[in-house]
């Protein structure tokens, strides 16, 4: 592997070491739902540690959208983070000043405040690079599924430090690797998750090695309001009409859209599920999972695939009316993993859906969209950022 790996760097024993991961967890209030992408790094954390090395930790949390916002603070998870670790971390405002965090990295680990809360994360800005520059001598990526993004703490700031790559950074590289090889079709890709506008040019690149690509969660409902339906009240990403559009035309048949969905009325206390086909969804309702016909035929295109991709739950899976959809679709698949079919997860919602259902897959990423770039050799700065160079191109 062409990355540099944390393991060949010198004489880090009193180093401060910037670690870029990727704290986005999914939380419900101040409590983390789920840490999988935590422990995930804490190989790398107790590895510098050992060494000496003082640690301040670099993430996001959310889309603030460069201004503070209090409830994506990253405070419950660096208190989480202390609980896995068995060690207060402390976490520190980027306004503060450098040597009182460093002074503060000496004495326990420091996980910097959401770093959108500056504007200038995902501005890629030199000013703040440099600002981050001035904490640290030696910098780490162990954020696999930020790596799809060219922001500050992704591109700018290795460029300033002899860079490296983590552990699980290069464990889930190899792993993906693996997978672009052995792809054996039937391809299929379950899509789904909020995300559309990450998610539609990733589909378009992979789509001449997919069989079919099965849509649920709010990809699905954007698709459905491009395709002329009506979605009431459902989550949409409006601005990705035009480019759901070209979708179809470039997709054809291999794009499977859900036939019946599972909605919630708007306005009423009481949550309840009431089935409809795609054609019945009123104004005051919104699309919460996929129907059973949809569960149905989606089974169906599971069942003949030699390759299943996962990404992004198919309904509203944190409350559990909403997640009979991805429970039936995610059962199906770990009965055929690691036998008669190769099926791989990956982002956070999905990663801890697995977790929380006990669904064991052949492979399971941290990343999501992340994970969709790299399968469809899309740009990965972050990857290139610590010397990752994909196989045949130099
Ligand atoms: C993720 O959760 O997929 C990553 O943290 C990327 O987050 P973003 O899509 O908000 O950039």
């Amino acid at each position: 592997m062409s990355m540099r790996l944390i393991r060949e760097a010198k004489k880090l024993a009193g180093k401060f070491v910037l670690v870029r991961v990727d704290a986005n967890v999914p939380m419900q209030g101040k409590r983390v739902v789920d840490d999988t992408r935590l422990r995930e790094i804490i190989p790398t954390l107790r590895f510098l540690q050992r060494q000496g090395a003082r640690v301040i930790l670099i993430s996001h949390l959310g889309r603030p959208g460069g201004k503070a916002v209090p409830v994506l603070s990253l405070k419950p998870v660096g208190w989480h983070l202390g609980k896995l670790l068995r060690q207060p971390v402390k976490v520190l405002p980027l306004s503060m000043k450098p040597e009182a965090i460093r002074k503060e990295a000496t004495t326990g680990l420091v996980l910097l405040e959401n770093i959108r809360f500056d504007k200038g994360e995902d501005a890629n800005s030199l000013a703040l690079a440099r600002i981050l520059a001035r904490l640290g001598q030696v910098y780490v990526n162990e954020a696999f599924s930020f790596s799809h993004r060219g922001t500050a703490s992704m591109v700018g700031l290795p460029r300033k430090l002899p860079a490296y790559a983590g552990f699980q950074l290069v464990h889930e590289v190899a792993a993906l690797e693996r997978v672009s090889k052995i792809g054996k079709k039937p391809v299929v890709a379950i899509i789904g998750g909020a995300k559309i506008s990450d998610k539609l040019p990733v589909i378009v690149k992979l789509l001449p090695r997919l069989t079919a690509v099965l849509v649920g969660g709010g990809v699905a409902n954007t698709l459905l309001q491009a395709k002329g339906y009506r979605v009431g009240k459902s989550l949409v990403e409006a601005s990705e009409l035009v480019n759901a559009k070209r979708l179809f035309k470039r997709a054809g048949k291999k794009l499977v859209l859900p036939v019946d969905v599972v909605v919630d009325k708007v306005g009423t206390r009481r949550k309840e599920g009431r089935l409809r086909t795609v054609t019945q969804v009123a104004t005051n309702e919104r699309i919460m999972d996929i129907g059973t016909e949809t569960c149905r035929l989606y089974a169906t295109y599971i069942k003949r695939a030699q390759t299943v991709f996962w990404s992004g739950p198919l309904g509203v899976v944190e409350e559990p009316l909403w997640r009979h959809g991805s429970l039936a679709l995610g059962r199906l698949l770990a009965a055929r993993a690691r036998g008669r079919s190769y099926v791989l997860a990956g982002g956070g919602e999905t990663a801890g859906f697995c977790n929380q259902h006990g669904l064991v897959f052949d492979y399971i990423s941290t990343g999501g969209s992340a994970m969709l770039a790299f399968l469809a050799n899309a740009p990965m700065p972050g990857l290139a950022a610590v010397g990752y160079r994909r196989a045949g191109k130099s």
